[in-house]
């Protein structure tokens, strides 16, 4: 084989879906991913409401108002991208939240609701896609864990459970998406300036920041450079990978 002469936009022609794309490293990374030339859905909870469309016409491309975890989810976005698109190349599960609480005041809603939405919804949807065949041969599943999935953090076990989960969850959903010609990869970030980080204590953050293999908070453009790249022809060959981004290079 030979290399392709250019990058230029290397997802000329695909459909990409990005979840919690209204803001923060969702919203770069449907950036990035349309820079790149793919036609980019956007999906968020209707709260996010604006903001959604905003990044949408930023992007040039649509918004689709999905909580990933309701019950009709899976199917409302298989349904639409059959519909409007014949299935898509590329899904980014990158919507996620936090509710953190130390381990004694952790209670069952707080754990239900971050397992809901970070583990059990890209799971979920990735499985209904494919079934579906609404995610086509070729296709590439991005899924965003934590380097709190893979150092914990105090004060995060449920956020940081359901990161190691999507560890695991990449790793064995590897070779059977290989068996449809789909990769499926996650990034790892570490501590990256957006909504999520602002709501942290100023010396948990700070200590973030430090812990960085860079020594300082990532932006959210790494991140989603990241992403498309296990977007890209460039990945072809690559699936149940992990890659940290400013994640701490010492653990
Ligand atoms: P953010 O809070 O700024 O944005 C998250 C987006 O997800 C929001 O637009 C929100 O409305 C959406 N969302 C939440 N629940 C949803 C649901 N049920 N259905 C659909 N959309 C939903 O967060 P940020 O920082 O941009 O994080 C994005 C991803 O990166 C998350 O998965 C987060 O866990 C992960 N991450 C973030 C890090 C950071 O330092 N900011 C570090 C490591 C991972």
């Amino acid at each position: 084989a030979t290399a392709p002469t250019s990058w230029d936009k290397p997802l000329e022609g695909k459909v990409a879906v990005v979840t919690g794309a209204a803001r923060g490293i969702g919203a770069t990374i449907a950036e990035v991913l349309s820079r790149d030339g793919a036609h980019v859905v956007c999906a968020d909870i209707p709260a996010a409401g604006e903001a959604l469309s905003e990044t949408a016409n930023k992007v040039g491309g649509t918004s689709l108002a999905l909580d990933v975890t309701a019950e009709d989810a899976a199917d409302k976005l298989a349904t639409h991208l059959l519909e409007r698109h014949g299935g898509a190349d590329i899904i980014v599960h990158n919507a996620g939240i936090t509710r953190d609480k130390t381990l004694a005041n952790m209670d069952d809603s707080r754990w239900n609701m971050v397992i809901g939405v970070n583990l059990l919804a890209p799971q979920k949807i990735t499985d209904h896609l494919v079934a579906k065949g609404a995610l086509k041969p070729g296709g590439r599943v991005i899924d965003v864990s934590s380097i709190a999935g893979i150092a914990g953090n105090r004060g995060q076990t449920n956020y940081g459970t359901s990161k190691a989960g999507v560890i695991g969850l990449v790793q064995a959903t590897a070779p059977v998406l290989a068996e449809k010609d789909i990769t499926i990869n996650a990034v790892a970030p570490g501590f990256i300036e957006t909504a999520m980080t602002a709501a942290i204590p100023f010396a948990t953050r700070e200590a973030g920041r430090r812990m960085s293999s860079l020594l300082q908070g990532g932006q959210t453009v790494d991140v989603a450079e990241t992403v498309a790249y296990f977007a890209s022809p460039a990945s072809n060959a690559v699936t149940g990978q992990i890659v940290r981004v400013c994640g701490q290079s010492l653990l």
